[in-house]
C-alpha cells in the first residue's frame, strides 16, 4: 500500500512514517517543513526504496494535485498542523489557514483524485485531530466519541472546524473518511517547546521548571509509538465515516508529571539537589482546559488497540532517549520563539 502522510516531518507525522515504512508500506511524506519540522526525525528511513518526499504546503492546491498525480497513494494520513495551543494565543491566523484552509484544499484534492479513479472502496482520507476538540472537563467523566465539541482555544477551534469539514465531505460526496481524535502525546523527538521536553530541558539545564496555574490541569497521556500503531489500525480496519477516541488511560496532572520526570533524573543522572526544587509555578495560560480524559471503549473493543507501556515506562523511555540524543534537541533550541514564554497575551486587550 501507498500512504501519502501530511505533516511527516513533525512529532507524531515521523513516528507514523517510520511505523509504516517498517510494516512494508510505501510512504509520500508530504511536509512544508515549518518551524517545528524536523527531517532528522527521518535519519532512519530516509535512505529507503520505500520512502518520498515532497516540500509543499497542503494549502497549495497545484501542489498537492501534481503530487497525488505523480505518486497515485492508495491512501491519505492528514497529519500537517500547526499544533502548540501557546502560539494559537498569539497568532491564531497561521492555524486557520493550515488547519481549517489547508485542510479544505487536501479534501478538495483528494475527493477529485478519488473520484477520478472510479472512487475505490479501499481509499481513506484518515483525518489525525485531537481530544481538545471536546473542551474541558469537570473532576468526573471522559469523552466519547459522541462528547458534543466545545473547543476553547484558536488551536482546538481549527481543529474542531477541520473535524467537521472531514465529515462533511464523508456525508456529502461519500468520500471514505475516518477520523481519529487523541490525547496527549509524549516520546522522542517530541519538539522542545511541549510540556514533558521543556520539564526534562530545564531540569537538565538546572533552570526553574516553570508550572503553568497551581499545576492541577490534568491529561491523559499515550506514548507516541503507541498513537502510530493506533492510526495504523485504524488505517486499515477502522469503519468508514467513523470517529475513534485514543487515549493512554494515564490520567495525571501538570504537577504529577513534573514531578515523575524529576524522581526519573534523580536515579539516571543525579544532581546536587532533587530536581523537583527547580519547580515553580508562573501565571496560567488564558482559557487553559482544566481536564482532558479519553474512553477508549470504542477502539479497544472494535479493533482490539491497546497502549503497550505505562506512563510510568513511557517516561523512562523518554527522559533516556532526551539524554541520548542532545544532538537533536539543542539544535532545535534556536529556532524562533522556542525557550519563550508564549501565549501569554492580555485577553482584555487582547478583542479589541
Ligand atoms: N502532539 C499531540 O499531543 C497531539 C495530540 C492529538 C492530536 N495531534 C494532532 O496530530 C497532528 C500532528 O501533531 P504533531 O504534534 O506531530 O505536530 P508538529 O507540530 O510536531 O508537526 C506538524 C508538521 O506539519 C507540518 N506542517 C504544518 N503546516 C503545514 C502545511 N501548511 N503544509 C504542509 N505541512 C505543514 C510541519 O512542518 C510539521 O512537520 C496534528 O494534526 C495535531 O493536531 C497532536
Amino acid at each position: 500500500m501507498k500512504i501519502l502522510i501530511t505533516g511527516g516531518a513533525g512529532f507524531i507525522g515521523s513516528a507514523v512514517v517510520r511505523q509504516a515504512i517498517a510494516a512494508g508500506h510505501s510512504v509520500v511524506n508530504v511536509d512544508v517543513l515549518t518551524y517545528a519540522a524536523c527531517l532528522e526525525n527521518l535519519a532512519s528511513v530516509v535512505s529507503s526504496p520505500l520512502y518520498a518526499f515532497e516540500k509543499a504546503d497542503i494549502g497549495d492546491g497545484a501542489a498537492m494535485a501534481r503530487i497525488f498525480a505523480a505518486h497515485q497513494p492508495d491512501l491519505v494520513m492528514h497529519l500537517a498542523a500547526e499544533s502548540h495551543v501557546d502560539r494559537s494565543i498569539d497568532g491564531p491566523k497561521a492555524f486557520i489557514e493550515t488547519n481549517v484552509m489547508g485542510t479544505f484544499c487536501l479534501l478538495e484534492v483528494a475527493r477529485n483524485y478519488w473520484q477520478d479513479r472510479g472512487r475505490p472502496e479501499n481509499f481513506r482520507f484518515h483525518h489525525i485531530s485531537t481530544d481538545e476538540v471536546y473542551g474541558s472537563l469537570g473532576d468526573q467523566g471522559q469523552f466519547t466519541e459522541s462528547t458534543p465539541y466545545a473547543p476553547t482555544s484558536p488551536y482546538s477551534a481549527t481543529k474542531a472546524a477541520s473535524d467537521h469539514l472531514v465529515r462533511a465531505w464523508y456525508e456529502t460526496y461519500g468520500l471514505p473518511v475516518v477520523i481519529t481524535n487523541c490525547s496527549n502525546n509524549y516520546g522522542p523527538f517530541h519538539f522542545p517547546e511541549k510540556l514533558i521536553p521543556v520539564i526534562i530541558l530545564r531540569a537538565l539545564a538546572g533552570d526553574d521548571i516553570s508550572i503553568y496555574g497551581a499545576g492541577k490541569n490534568v491529561r491523559d497521556w499515550l506514548y507516541v509509538e503507541d498513537h502510530a500503531d493506533a492510526l495504523l489500525t485504524v488505517l486499515r480496519r477502522g469503519k468508514i465515516g467513523r470517529t475513534y477516541n485514543i487515549g493512554g488511560e494515564n490520567e495525571v496532572s501538570n504537577i504529577e508529571i513534573a514531578r515523575m520526570i524529576c524522581a526519573i533524573l534523580d536515579k539516571v543522572r543525579p544532581g546536587t539537589r532533587p530536581y523537583a526544587e527547580q519547580i515553580k509555578f508562573v501565571k496560567d495560560r488564558p482559557g487553559h482546559d482544566m481536564r482532558y480524559a479519553i474512553d477508549p471503549a470504542r477502539i479497544r473493543d472494535e479493533l482490539g488497540w491497546r497502549p503497550s507501556v505505562t506512563l510510568q515506562q513511557g517516561l523512562q523511555k523518554t527522559v533516556a532517549w532526551y539524554l541520548e540524543n542532545e544532538n537533536w534537541w539543542r539544535a532545535l533550541l534556536d529556532r524562533t520563539g522556542v525557550g519563550e514564554r508564549l501565549g501569554t497575551v492580555n485577553t482584555e486587550t487582547a478583542s479589541d
